[in-house]
């Protein structure tokens, strides 16, 4: 008998704990309306217990799901359950995207893949530089760092207030990271083209402490992935000191863009009237 489930509607997720905060929904339900595709994207709560057996329900070739995201908590996991995880979530041990093929659970993690299609799209030339300042040792650092490296910026600097999690960063991602402590910032931020801010330092109204930029190269870009607020602390300080800014929100956006591919076959684009979406539902009125 032919499986009519085929036919159905194609389902996708996002999964984390707690999830509601995610807006990953408005961003493919967006392209779904967009390319008019007979596709779902729901967020779905697991929690860590959870999610193990979540991701083997996926396999089954009754395949409520085709594919989906993976947030916090669960992006570790994602990548050690995973058959077939790809090259860029090994190094980074985590993933952010999944499909199912074949039975098997494919992941990736694209959310170095946003960060730099971000400052692609909105400041060109951004790469002409040789060397980076990364504040944070987190895990968005570490994807930020993959990115940069894997553009070709030669030196990368990675400060963090426990220098050891910056030098794991180091030794993870080889000789063109160098790990540092916080005392060393402004040192090493001299004749940097990029500031990268991977903290949590200004989020959500939060103050940040004083940053001085002056060291950076003259035609520095400075970029936070916090985005909300979407002007942080430090992209205000950064401007006060006349340097270009490049807000997180567009990682978010990009990063969405290789799984809604791989889930739904058409290239979506990062375009204002999404970014609109976004930005009027962070205000409260989407
Ligand atoms: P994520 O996975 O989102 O990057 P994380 O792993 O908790 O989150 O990392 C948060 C980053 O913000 C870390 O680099 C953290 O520094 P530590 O490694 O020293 O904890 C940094 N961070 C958070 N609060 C900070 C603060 N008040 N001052 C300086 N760094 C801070």
């Amino acid at each position: 008998m032919a499986d009519s489930r085929e036919t159905l509607t194609k389902k996708t997720f996002v999964t984390g704990f707690p999830v509601k905060h995610s807006r990953s929904p408005l961003i493919h339900n967006f392209w779904i309306k967009q390319f008019q595709i007979d596709g779902l994207y729901e967020a779905v709560e697991r929690s860590p217990q959870n999610f193990p057996s979540f991701l083997e329900s996926l396999k089954p070739s009754d395949r409520t799901y085709v594919g989906g995201n993976v947030t916090i908590p669960h992006k570790e996991s994602a990548y050690r359950l995973a058959d077939r995880p790809d090259e860029v979530a090994d190094e980074l041990g985590a993933a952010n995207t999944i499909w199912v093929e074949d039975g098997l659970i494919h992941a990736t993690n694209t959310d170095g893949f946003g960060f730099v299609s971000n400052l692609d799209d909105r400041h060109r030339g951004w790469d002409n530089t040789n060397k980076a300042v990364v504040l944070g040792a987190g895990g968005a650092s570490r994807a930020v760092i993959q990115a940069l490296r894997n553009r070709g910026i030669a030196e990368i600097h990675v400060v963090n207030r426990t220098v050891e999690r910056a030098q794991e960063l180091a030794d993870r991602f080889g000789q063109t990271v160098h790990a540092h402590a916080m005392d060393a910032l402004i040192e090493v931020s001299n004749g940097c083209g990029l500031f990268v801010n991977t903290t949590s330092l200004g989020m959500d109204g939060t103050e940040a402490p004083f940053i001085d930029f002056s060291p950076l190269d003259a035609n520095a870009v400075v970029t936070d992935i916090v985005y909300v607020p979407l002007k942080t602390p430090i992209l205000k300080m950064a401007e006060q000191q006349g340097f270009a800014t490049v807000d997180g929100l567009g990682m978010l956006l990009h990063q969405a863009r290789p799984g809604f591919e791989t889930w739904f076959g058409r290239k979506p684009e990062v375009t204002e009237d999404l970014r609109s979406l976004i930005i009027a539902d962070m205000e409260g009125h989407a």
